[in-house]
């Protein structure tokens, strides 16, 4: 079976070739113009060209279907920015370059091979190939796909394909088709993680092996096969008819992938063989944030949540913001501002902060009136969810959900008219809830708070203690990190036998170093800049130069081919998550405020101190480590410049962790030493209240602790926060309460600088008391 595969494949593959004449030998010199008798290099039976191609008001330059009138494109070069006008050329040159050049000495590299090419042929299989002096193949078109597959090509594990932005413009879209490592062929929107949230179709096939391919035969048909080629999943039947017919699969621009059959006549149309889905409204994405699908007949239309429009008309992968003034939400009267508003059968990214059980809708209506974190509701099956916007992957779908919209009354007459100047006042509806979070967050959560918990073994301590005037030499004359080998690394830490942990950033693994016998934990890092190997090393310079009682050290790195691992001193209690949640290890009132200290004395330090300012950006319990004496020491500091991260509004890829995240990550606005403050606020009524900042064992009013801290103070109940049993000084209380509160002020300017919280908690200034933490906004 797999041999008869086999054979197919092969013939399939090279038919194309065999069945022909020999192709067209391109050689070094030749060129093509736009405008000019030659245009591009036909293959030899003419059916695809390689060459200029019209989009809008200008020229692409691609492989396409000369031989049917509609002249295809199934191949985009230079897809960034593909359209040039007419005063180009594209040019195989004869130091073996192929370039489009555009003015005098400036030119765009078509194709990047290794070696210089010495001739170009354009397939009748629809590959364009370059070869070397030895006429092997040195690149090829079928290697690089952009959107489309054709017979004998195609996608190999780790690869995607990406739809075009419009019918005229074949640069990247906003959807992707990925040929996933683990055999999962899946679709997602464009800028998005692989996650199942954001997928909108999948083969099914995960865990059939690695290596999978998604391959489109000559006869139409269309199937995943596995490293021993064998078929894992047909998508479509072949059989149909080889000759005079032509076969593509292409992933469309609304995100839908479709394989099509052509007959090779002048006449005829591309028909649908099959597509991945009927349903138009499917991809996740074609509708932005706070946006939803509809279909009427065939034709789909993006809408926006009542009192909503589109931030730009017309665009509707940018999504809505709030159109209508509402006056703020005050929580003693928080339905005076509001009313809701239904929308039936619609359904969204279900990321509820809470999940009461009612009756009726007006039930949940009302329950999400009169909470002022409520923004949005869902009602299903007698559930009741409580939404943060902004709402996500919205479509019109037959299903029983309703969804509940909090929508601003316009100020009624006697409050005068609509203000002047909407804007402003928009920005302050638009602000976004710094805690959106699912259960299913918090529950990731607490899994990830499993983090660099290490011991030293007894007597290496006291090994330590003999040696250490001799150990200070060597530590003066290694203050600069050290370079180590991947296989340095993988001796010290056993082959990564022992996790300790796993972040955002990586996982972490304990190891002892040969020479020194240093225990140490060694971060490997996921997701690098991995091209960027000077910058790296500047950032490992700027984070070896700081020396601070409360930071992690940095004492080695390793940068190997595509391979970066941060070495780090090995800090034996844990971190402070483990210290606050677990009861057995409570620290007293006392040691508490102390720890408080020495972690706003750590990030004084990165913001203020250091020799380059460094802003932590992921400031939380999991990220601050223990040392044997439970001295908090903040690690992943510098982590930030190193990492590949969209820092765009999407809300699912920014930088951080949900919870610790100050709002201005959600919003346009530049992020500043400021959101560390916001991190440290929460950290700090964490260390307070001993308790997660959010919880949802807790009764609603509690869980969020933010929320549930500022009632108590607002309310002279701050015992409430703290346990019954507990010895606290009731005045110390309220200082370190004010101070976290300031700290998570939604306002950026309004939170103090860690240098003014650090004289705060040594209680060296006075503090006024903070206003509700929600009622500033941006535009104020
Ligand atoms: C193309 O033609 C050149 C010059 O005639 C020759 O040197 C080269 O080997 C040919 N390449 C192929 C792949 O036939
Ligand atoms: C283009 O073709 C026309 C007519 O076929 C011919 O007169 C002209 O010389 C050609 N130009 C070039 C640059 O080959
Ligand atoms: C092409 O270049 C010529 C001069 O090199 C210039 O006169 C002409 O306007 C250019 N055409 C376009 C469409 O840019
Ligand atoms: C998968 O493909 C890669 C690259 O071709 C190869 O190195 C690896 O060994 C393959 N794995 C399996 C299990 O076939
Ligand atoms: C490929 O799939 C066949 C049939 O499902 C299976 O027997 C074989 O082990 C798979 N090969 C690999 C390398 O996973
Ligand atoms: C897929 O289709 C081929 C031929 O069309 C057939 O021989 C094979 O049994 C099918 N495999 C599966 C897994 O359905
Ligand atoms: C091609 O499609 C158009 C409209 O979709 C239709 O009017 C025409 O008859 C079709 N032609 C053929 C040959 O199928
Ligand atoms: C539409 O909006 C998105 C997101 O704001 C943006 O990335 C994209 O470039 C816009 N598209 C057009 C055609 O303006
Ligand atoms: C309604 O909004 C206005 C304007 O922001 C505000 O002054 C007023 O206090 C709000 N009323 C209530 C009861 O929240
Ligand atoms: C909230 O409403 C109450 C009663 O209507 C009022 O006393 C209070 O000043 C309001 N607070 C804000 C911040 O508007």
């Amino acid at each position: 079976m797999a041999a008869f595969l086999f054979f197919v494949l092969s013939s399939a593959f090279y038919s194309g070739i065999a069945a022909q004449q020999s192709p067209l030998n391109i050689s070094l010199g030749s060129s093509l113009t736009p405008t000019g008798n030659s245009s591009s290099w036909l293959s030899p039976t003419r059916i695809f060209a390689f060459g200029f191609y019209q989009q809008r008001n200008g020229y692409a330059v691609g492989i396409f279907l000369a031989g049917i009138p509609e002249k295809t494109a199934v191949w985009t070069a230079n897809r960034d920015n593909p359209i040039f006008s007419s005063n180009v050329s594209l040019i195989l040159s004869t130091d073996g370059r192929l370039i489009l050049q555009l003015l005098e000495g400036q030119y765009i590299s078509i194709a990047n091979p290794l070696e210089p090419i010495s001739s170009a042929s354009m397939l009748d299989s629809g590959n364009f190939v370059l070869y070397n002096s030895e006429k092997e193949i040195i690149w090829q078109s079928f290697e690089h796909p952009t959107n489309s597959l054709l017979p004998g090509q195609r996608l190999a594990a780790d690869h995607e394909l990406i739809s075009s932005a419009s019918e005229t413009d074949d640069s990247r879209g906003i959807f992707r088709l990925k040929m996933q490592t683990d055999g999962h062929l899946v679709q997602y929107p464009v800028g998005t993680t692989d996650v199942a949230e954001n997928s909108y179709w999948a083969s099914g096939t995960n865990g059939d092996g690695p290596n999978i391919t998604l391959n489109l035969q000559d006869d139409g048909h269309l199937y995943l096969i596995n490293s021993s080629v064998n078929i894992v999943k047909n998508l479509s039947d072949g059989g149909h008819p080889q000759n005079k017919m032509i076969y593509l699969m292409k992933i469309d621009v609304d995100g839908i992938f479709r394989l099509y059959s052509h007959s090779l006549d002048q006449m005829g149309n591309w028909s649908i063989l099959w597509e991945s889905s009927a349903d138009k409204c499917d991809p996740k994405g074609l509708c932005g944030f706070n946006g939803f699908c509809t279909k009427l007949d065939s034709l789909v239309e993006c809408k926006c949540l009542p009192g909503f429009d589109f931030v730009n008309q017309g665009n509707w992968s940018s999504g809505c913001e709030r159109s209508l003034f509402a006056g703020s939400c005050n929580s003693t009267d928080p339905m005076a501002n509001y009313t809701i508003e239904y929308l039936e059968s619609t359904i969204w990214e279900d990321n509820p902060f809470f999940i009461l059980e009612t009756n009726t809708r007006e039930d949940c209506a009302k329950i999400c009136l009169e909470d002022c974190n409520c923004e949005a509701a869902f009602f299903k099956d007698g559930q009741c969810k409580k939404q943060r916007l902004p709402l996500t992957y919205g479509k019109r779908a037959t299903d029983s959900n309703i969804a509940l919209v909090k929508v601003g009354k316009p100020a009624t007459k006697d409050e005068g008219v609509i203000p002047s100047n909407p804007l402003k006042c928009r920005k302050e509806e638009v602000r976004v809830y710094v805690l959106i979070i699912g259960i299913s967050l918090v529950v990731l959560g607490v899994l990830i708070s499993v983090i660099a918990g290490v011991y030293v073994r007894r007597n290496q301590v006291w090994a330590y203690k003999q040696i250490s005037r001799f150990r200070n030499v060597e530590f003066l004359e290694n203050v600069a990190p050290r370079a180590f080998t991947f296989a340095e690394l993988e001796q010290a830490t056993n082959e990564f036998r022992e996790e300790l942990g796993r972040g955002a950033s990586g996982a972490v693994y304990k190891g002892i170093l040969p020479d020194s016998e240093k225990v140490v934990a060694v971060k490997k890092l996921e997701k690098v800049l991995t091209d960027r190997e000077k910058e790296f090393q500047n950032e490992i310079t700027v984070i070896g130069k700081t020396h601070h009682r409360n930071l992690v050290r940095l004492l080695g790195y390793c940068l190997d081919g595509a391979k970066r691992l941060l070495v780090y001193e090995y800090m034996s209690n844990g971190s402070l998550a483990d210290v606050l949640l677990k009861p057995e290890n409570h620290p007293s009132w006392d040691e508490r405020t102390k720890i408080a200290r020495d972690i706003a004395g750590g990030i004084l330090y990165l913001h203020e101190e250091c020799e380059t300012q460094i802003i932590h950006c992921d400031i939380k319990p999991q990220n601050i480590l223990m040392d044997e004496n439970r001295c908090p020491k903040i690690s992943d500091f510098g982590l930030a410049k190193l990492l590949k991260h969209d820092q765009t509004r999407t809300h699912t890829t920014f930088r951080g962790t949900k919870g610790y995240v100050a709002p201005e990550w959600y919003r346009k606005m530049p992020v500043t030493v400021k959101a560390d403050v916001y991190s440290f606020g929460i950290v700090l009524l964490e260390i307070i209240c001993c308790r997660k900042s959010l919880d949802w064992s807790f009764s609603e009013d509690q869980a969020v602790l933010e929320d549930w801290a500022y009632q108590c103070f607002k309310a002279g109940e701050l015992h409430k926060l703290v346990g019954d049993q507990e010895v606290v000084d009731m005045r110390k209380l309220e200082r370190m309460m004010k101070i976290a509160l300031w700290c998570v002020q939604d306002e950026p300017a309004l939170r103090p600088s860690m240098k003014k919280v650090l004289l705060m908690l040594e209680g060296t200034v006075d503090i006024p008391d903070p206003p509700s933490p929600t009622s500033f906004s941006s535009s104020t």
